[in-house]
């Protein structure tokens, strides 16, 4: 802990991801005292509420949530949190806030520092940034950073709107715009394994990758977030950001040096030379489904097109991604909760006796629900002189008790908290993605081409003609795990 005191303020302070997520992963970081400063929080929501009501509501929550919850030590945290009833779109409420939050600073010597978490629609950043620059921020001591919540706008225009009036106010370098993806800890691996491992290193390229596929399955529907997701699909909801993040730290040239801005330039080339023909109706590039029964969801439109589903094949117009295709696939309500990405090697062919009957090997990143690294060779079958078999290595993190990796949320609160934003995304980052959502939207005439597909299925058969197009088959977790040999 370095001992800095800080105010940490979250707009939206009574809403699904404050209760959910912010404060359960809050109060395991105290529990297990690994806060890198000491903090105090203010919660803002329009309800009159009091202190220990609100604290009481947060505390049901962890009870449910957290086995190590303790009554004692959550006597203890909750003295740092505060409630403060406040219509954020209303000018008139921020002077007595300001007034509030001096006092507060005061109180526990926090010396101005500040965080400010918006955990509410984007189209509330920019007035709720503009208020707090005219009566909170200007002319004070002490750090100010923002922190705003996925999704980052509704298109490149709105996205760009909502930039500059936040970044005029923060600056870029206080600025963490959160997916909580790269909080993950396989995510936040993929970099190690690809630059510290030669043999991983000296063969990504597109002489020895076939290809590699990036798949996130979601087994719920829409829920109760029929509304929002209707206006939204998964190109903008998980592609724009999820996927193609992944997508940039797979096909990134290793920075000039680990430091957050070095990784990030290297992010952003990648998505400025992502490639996609947006062609809908030959089914070799660009899938859209929806699941049947989602017209049926509450508060979605009777006739909507929104997309549940999405596989997209993408080139990188780069030397050293040449002819290798990215295959990403999404989609909600397929038959598995999972998120793995699956680098597949060009075959060995080794002429007779072997040749023909060479397997693929397969780096397999596991990221959820199990997390792990999966690696497959060809070995000599055991009294046999021609037939191969395939092995593995299958290790499995989240199988050991001693490496249980910590919540995203709370290795990416602890890095607001200590100011490194290596795993949030730059403005340039986030710009380039939105950018080829753009281009796919106004380019693909979605309504004439949108398949269903059956709830708790692969997705539309018509993603299998995406990858078959090209003589490739998607790779399945569940199949290589049947099939495997361990070392
Ligand atoms: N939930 C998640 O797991 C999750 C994950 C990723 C991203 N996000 C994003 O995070 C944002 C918040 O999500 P959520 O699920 O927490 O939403 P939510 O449950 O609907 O909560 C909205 C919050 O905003 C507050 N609010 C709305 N208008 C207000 C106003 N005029 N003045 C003061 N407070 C106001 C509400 O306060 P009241 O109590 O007064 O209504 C409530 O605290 C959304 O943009 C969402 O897309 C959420």
């Amino acid at each position: 802990m370095n001992n800095q005191r800080i105010i940490f303020t979250i707009f939206g302070g009574t809403g699904n991801l404050a209760y959910n997520k912010l404060f359960p992963a809050f109060y395991q970081l105290f529990q297990e005292e690994k806060f890198d400063s000491n903090i105090f929080f203010v919660a803002i929501g329009r309800r009159e509420k009091t202190n220990e009501q609100y604290r009481k509501e947060v505390e049901d929550k962890i009870k449910k949530k957290n086995p190590d919850y303790s009554k004692r030590s959550f006597d203890s945290f909750k003295q740092r949190i505060y409630y403060y009833q406040l219509d954020f779109t209303n000018e008139l409420h921020y002077a007595a806030f300001n007034n509030f939050m001096i006092n507060l600073d005061q109180a526990h010597q926090t010396d101005g520092n500040r965080i400010y978490y918006l955990a509410t629609a984007p189209t509330d950043f920019p007035a709720i940034s503009a208020y707090l620059d005219k009566y909170c921020l200007k002319g004070k001591k002490g750090f100010k950073r923002a922190v705003f919540e996925k999704p980052f706008g509704y298109d490149l225009e709105s996205a760009t709107q909502i930039n500059n009036s936040i970044s005029a106010v923060f600056g870029e370098n206080n600025i963490y715009r959160i997916d909580h993806y790269l909080g993950k800890e396989m995510i936040q691996n993929i970099l190690t394994i690809r630059f510290t491992n030669q043999i991983f290193k000296a063969v990504w390229n597109k002489e020895s990758i076939d290809n590699v596929q990036i798949t996130v399955k979601e087994s719920n529907g829409v829920e109760e977030r029929g509304g929002y997701y209707d206006q939204s699909g998964a190109l903008r909801d998980m592609i724009q950001n999820h996927l193609l993040q992944i997508l940039a730290f797979i096909a990134m040239e290793q920075p000039r040096s680990f430091e957050t801005d070095s990784i990030r330039d290297e992010k952003v080339k990648v998505l400025n030379n992502i490639k996609i023909i947006p062609d809908l109706k030959s089914h070799e590039n660009i899938v859209f489904g929806q699941y049947e029964g989602y017209l049926q969801e509450e508060k979605v439109k009777p006739h909507s097109k929104t997309e549940t589903y999405v596989a997209i094949k993408c080139e990188i117009d780069h030397p050293t991604w040449e002819g290798v295709p990215f295959y990403l696939r999404t989609g909600k309500f397929l038959n598995g909760k999972e998120a793995e990405i699956i680098i597949e090697f060009k075959k060995e062919v080794l002429g007779e006796p072997f040749g023909c009957l060479a397997q693929p090997n397969l780096l397999v990143i596991k990221i959820q629900p199990e997390e792990g690294i999966y690696f497959r060779i060809n070995t000599k079958k055991p009294r046999s002189e021609k037939e191969l078999m395939p092995v593995s290595m299958d290790y499995c993190q989240s199988c050991n008790f001693i490496y249980q990796s910590p919540e995203a949320y709370e290795r990416l609160l602890n890095d607001i908290i200590a100011g490194d934003s290596t795993l949030f995304t730059r403005w340039d980052e986030v710009e380039a993605a939105w950018k080829i959502i753009k281009h796919l939207m106004s380019s693909c005439t979605k309504d004439d081409y949108l398949v269903s597909y059956e709830k708790g299925s692969e997705g539309p058969i018509e993603a299998e003609y995406l990858i078959k197009a090209t003589h490739r088959k998607w790779w399945n977790i569940e199949d290589l795990s049947n099939s495997r040999f361990d070392f």
